[in-house]
C-alpha cells in the first residue's frame, strides 16, 4: 500500500486547528500553569528510563487533541504499518525503508522483494562482531606484526556523521582504540589526520553506501598512498576494510572482498548507523556496546510502533513541532542537550532532519504552499547559554528548544552534575516564566535601564530527563528523533528518504573540476565565472 497522499491544510483538524491557533496564540504558559495545577502531570510521558515533559509548551488539551486528530487524518496509523512491514515507501527512489530491520530481534520478519532479509542482518551483525573481537584482542594484525592502535573512519554525510557522534558520545565506554574521522574534501583534514597515524598500527575503514562519492574516495585514495609509502600492495588486505553496497567498486579499490561488510539499499544513509555504517562505533566501545545501543534503538521502535499517539514520545514530539512550524511559523528549532558528550549531536540530527524533511513536493508531484523541515542547529549546555541564549530569551524569534539531560553523571562527581542540572532546570523555567517589570523594578533598577531586563517568557520548550548516557538509552534518544522525522514527513505529505537536492551541486562542482584544467565555459552566470577566474589565477 502506498504512502496516503493527503495535503493536511485540507483536513478538519487544520482547519481546527488554524481557528484554535487564533484564540491561543498570545495566550501566555504561565497562565496555563496557574489554571491547571495538573499541567506538568498531564503533559508528561514516562517510559523505561525516559520522563519527557512537554507542559512547557504554548498548548492546551485542546490543541493537543487536534494534533492527534491530524495524525489520524493523515493516515499516520496505516504508515506507521508500511513502514515497519517493508513496503515500497521512499517511492522516488523505489525502495523499502528498515533502518528498524537493523536492531530487531533475530526471530524478527522484515519482508524485502519477498525474501526475508534477517539473517542477511544477522550474518552482517555476526561479521562486525568477530572482526571487532579479532582487533581488539589483537589477533588481527598490521603487516609488521603489531596490534592495532588507530582506526580511521573514512566517509561523509550519513558514513560519517552517526559513526563520529555516537563514538562521542560513548567515549565514556571506549577502550583503547584511537579512533579518528576524515569526512571533508578539503585535504587539510586528512593529512591533519595522517600527521597522527603510523602505518603499522592504522585500520582504515572506508565507508561509503554508493562507493562512489568524491570526498570519500579522494580521502581513501590519499590515504592508500600514503599507507603504500610504507608497505607493498599485499598490505592493503590486512589495513583497509569496506562497507558498502556497491562491492564491486569496493573490489576495484583494492580491497580484499572478505573485508567488504556489505549493506543494502533500503537503508537510508542518515539511518544507517545500525548497519555496518557503525563499524567504528563496534571498534571503539566493544561488539556488546554496539549491539546494546542496537537494543535500546528496537526498544524505541516497539513503543513508536504500538503505543497509543497521545502517550507516543516520538508522535508528540513530531505534533508540537508542526504546531510551531506551521501555525506559529517558527522557523526552528534547537536541541540542548546537557551534557558534553552529545557535543556533536545537532549536527548529526542536522543531516537526519533536514536532508529528510526538507522538501517542497508533495507525495503527488506538486509543489507544496505551507511550511516543511525545520531548521536544526545547538550546542550542548552549559556552553550554549554564553553564546546563543541571550537571542532565544530575549530576540524577536520563536526558537522552540528540546533540552535533553541525565540524572547520573559517568564519572559521578556530584558538585559538578548539580551545577550542570541546576542550569538544565533553570534555563526552561527562565524561558517559560520571563521577569516582568514589576520584579525588574523590585531589583531597585535603574528606571531607564527597566525595559531592557524584561524577559516576556512564553519560550517553548521539551524536556527530556534519561537516567543515564548509555549505549542502550543513547540508542533510544537516536531513533526517537528518527521517528519524529518520519511523521512529520507523513503529515507533511512529503517524501523524505530521498535527497535529490543535494545532487545539483555535486554535478556543477565535477564540471567546474575540469574547468581548473581547462577553458572556462563561458555558459556560467558572471559571478560565477569572475570567480573561476580568480582561483585559476592565483591558484
Ligand atoms: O550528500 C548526500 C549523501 O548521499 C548522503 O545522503 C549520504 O549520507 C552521503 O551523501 C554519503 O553517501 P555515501 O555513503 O554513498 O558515500
Amino acid at each position: 500500500m502506498a504512502l496516503p497522499t493527503k495535503n493536511p491544510t485540507e483536513t478538519k483538524a487544520w482547519k481546527q486547528l488554524q481557528k484554535h491557533f487564533e484564540a491561543v496564540k498570545d495566550v501566555h504558559m504561565k497562565d496555563l500553569f496557574a489554571q491547571d495545577k495538573n499541567r506538568a502531570n498531564k503533559m508528561t510521558i514516562k517510559w523505561e528510563d525516559f520522563y519527557l515533559d512537554f507542559s512547557k509548551n504554548r498548548i492546551t488539551d485542546e490543541t493537543l487533541k487536534h494534533l492527534l486528530q491530524l495524525a489520524e487524518e493523515v493516515g499516520l496509523k496505516d504508515a506507521i504499518k508500511s513502514q515497519f512491514s517493508g513496503e515500497i515507501i521512499n517511492e522516488t527512489e523505489g525502495r523499502a525503508v528498515l533502518h528498524t530491520a537493523l536492531r530487531a530481534p533475530k526471530s524478527s520478519k522484515f519482508i524485502v522483494d519477498g525474501e526475508n532479509v534477517m539473517p542477511e542482518v544477522y550474518a552482517v551483525k555476526q561479521k562486525i562482531e568477530s572482526f571487532t573481537n579479532e582487533v581488539l584482542k589483537g589477533k588481527r594484525k598490521g603487516f609488521t606484526g603489531k596490534a592495532f592502535t588507530d582506526v580511521v573512519n573514512i566517509g561523509i554525510g550519513g558514513s560519517d556523521l552517526g559513526p563520529a557522534m555516537v563514538v562521542e558520545a560513548l567515549q565514556f565506554y571506549k577502550n583503547d582504540l584511537t579512533t579518528h574521522f576524515v569526512s571533508n574534501v578539503d585535504g587539510d583534514h586528512v593529512n591533519e589526520v595522517i600527521k597522527k597515524l603510523n602505518p603499522e598500527t592504522t585500520l582504515f575503514v572506508i565507508v561509503s553506501k554508493t562507493f562512489t562519492t568524491q570526498e570519500t574516495l579522494s580521502n581513501a585514495n590519499t590515504l592508500k598512498e600514503w599507507f603504500l609509502k610504507s608497505a607493498n600492495e599485499d598490505a592493503i588486505a590486512k589495513h583497509f576494510v569496506a562497507v558498502s553496497t556497491n562491492i564491486e567498486s569496493v573490489k576495484n579499490f583494492g580491497i580484499d572482498e572478505n573485508n567488504v561488510f556489505p549493506m543494502w539499499d533500503w537503508v537510508g544513509g542518515r539511518f544507517s548507523l545500525w548497519s555496518a555504517v557503525g563499524l567504528t562505533i563496534s571498534l571503539a566501545v566493544g561488539y556488546s556496546n554496539f549491539d546494546s545501543l542496537l537494543k535500546g534503538a528496537n526498544k524505541m521502535d516497539n513503543h513508536f510502533e504500538n503505543e497509543d499517539f497521545d502517550s507516543n514520545i516520538p508522535v508528540i514530539l513530531a505534533l508540537i513541532s508542526v504546531w510551531y512550524n506551521n501555525f506559529f511559523h517558527a522557523e526552528s528549532e534547537a536541541i540542548i542537550p546537557y551534557s558534553q558528550y552529545l557535543n556533536q549531536f545537532a549536527t548529526y540530527l542536522q543531516q537526519g532532519i533536514m536532508e529528510s524533511n526538507g522538501k517542497s513536493v508533495d507525495r503527488k508531484g506538486n509543489p507544496i504552499d505551507y511550511q516543511t523541515g525545520t531548521i536544526i542547529w545547538g550546542e550542548p549546555g552549559t556552553n550554549s547559554q554564553h553564546a546563543f541564549f541571550q537571542l532565544i530569551h530575549q530576540g524577536t524569534k520563536l526558537i522552540p528548544a528540546d533540552f535533553i539531560g541525565f540524572v547520573n553523571a559517568l564519572h559521578g562527581n556530584q558538585d559538578h552534575q548539580d551545577k550542570l542540572i541546576s542550569n538544565f532546570l533553570a534555563q526552561t523555567e527562565a524561558l517559560l516564566n520571563g521577569k516582568t517589570e514589576t520584579e525588574v523594578v523590585k531589583e531597585n533598577t535603574a528606571p531607564n535601564i527597566v525595559p531592557f531586563k524584561v524577559f516576556k517568557g512564553n519560550k517553548p520548550t521539551n524536556t527530556l530527563f534519561i537516567n543515564t548516557l548509555s549505549p542502550e538509552s543513547l540508542g533510544k534518544l537516536i531513533a526517537m528523533y528518527e521517528h519524529k522525522i518520519f511523521v512529520q514527513g507523513i503529515i507533511w505529505n512529503i517524501f523524505s528518504y530521498d535527497q535529490f537536492g543535494v545532487e545539483l551541486g555535486k554535478q556543477l562542482a565535477s564540471k567546474i573540476l575540469k574547468e581548473f584544467s581547462g577553458t572556462v565555459n563561458n555558459a556560467h552566470d558572471s559571478s560565477t565565472s569572475n570567480l573561476l577566474n580568480h582561483y585559476k589565477n592565483l591558484s
